[in-house]
């Protein structure tokens, strides 16, 4: 079966309503384009929780802050096209601005987790990014309504956001998270790693070195969680990095108690003036 890409929600309609006539089920991938390996695993998941399995692709102007990569973020809607057809996903929406906020835009209705969750780690420094995330997540599964919408855990904390959301809200939707894929030396895949010069790329593994050394002091017994991370992070300094946050919280993202089993470490830094972000979960086996 060959892809189907509607740019319009009309379209997109037309062509669910025929899935939803065969009481076939529909798992959505929201991405911003510019597809590599990691989304592609989404797609592969999707199509195991669903079977019209829809991708959509719009660079979000809402989630982005003034002076963020908004303009020059890359957008390579052909190439997503390709990639898509070959992954076997049946409906690319690409909406413009217009479709994708029915309302006008900006939007004057936007849905807000609260700070507990979205003024800490990313959303400290970039503030207002994860309304912008939940408004377009809650829009998005208003036009397509799937059954199961799936993310992924390399935006550990926008995961966090939108299930919190799909349960205050009691949305009719399934949540699922894919581990983060990563190329062989360890960088989490990113559409922003392009903006990596040769020696920043070279340099960039380290961001994940840096948690997995935070997560063997956390196997090893050390529960100084704010010691470890400002050891890191005065590594990663001394490497070139320009760390924001490096921090070890509960899963939940509530914060770490020493007794715990589970934690996730996070990470946001600057190399050049390209923000990279990576997390590490791990769960102590006794
Ligand atoms: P984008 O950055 O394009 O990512 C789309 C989805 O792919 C997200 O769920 C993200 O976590 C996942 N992803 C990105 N890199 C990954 C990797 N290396 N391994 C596994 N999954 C990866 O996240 C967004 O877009 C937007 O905020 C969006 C949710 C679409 C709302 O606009």
């Amino acid at each position: 079966m060959t892809i189907r890409t509607v740019h319009h929600v009309t379209e997109l309609q037309a062509e669910l309503a025929e899935w939803r006539a065969r009481r076939e089920s529909i798992a959505l991938v929201p991405t911003m384009g510019n597809l590599h390996a990691g989304h592609l695993s989404l797609v592969q998941r999707a199509h195991q929780l669903g079977e019209c399995v829809v991708v959509s692709v719009f660079v979000n102007p809402l989630q982005f802050g003034p002076g963020e990569d908004f303009e020059r973020y890359p957008r390579t809607l052909e190439a997503d096209a390709a990639l898509l057809r070959q992954a076997g996903a049946h409906v690319l929406f690409a909406p413009a601005v217009a479709d994708m906020y029915p309302g006008g835009y900006p939007p004057l209705t936007t849905v807000r987790v609260g700070g507990s969750l979205t003024d800490i780690l990313d959303g400290h420094f970039r503030p207002g990014h994860f309304d912008g995330v939940a408004t377009v997540v809650n829009i998005l599964f208003n036009l397509v309504r799937p059954d199961v919408a799936v993310f992924g855990e390399k935006d550990w904390q926008q995961l966090q956001v939108i299930r919190r959301m799909v349960a205050d809200l009691g949305m009719a939707v399934r949540v699922v998270g894919v581990p983060t894929a990563r190329d062989a030396d360890g960088l989490a895949l990113s559409s922003r790693n392009q903006y990596l010069g040769a020696a920043e790329r070279a340099l960039a593994p380290r961001l994940y070195a840096a948690l997995q050394a935070v997560a063997a002091g956390i196997e090893a017994g050390r529960r100084d969680f704010e010691v470890l991370c400002l050891e890191q992070k005065r590594a990663l300094e001394a490497e070139g990095f320009r760390p924001q946050y490096l921090e070890v919280r509960s899963q939940d993202l509530s914060p770490a108690r020493a007794e715990a089993t589970a934690f996730v470490a996070l990470v946001a830094a600057y190399l050049g003036g390209t923000r990279l972000i990576d997390n590490l979960s791990l769960r102590l086996v006794s």
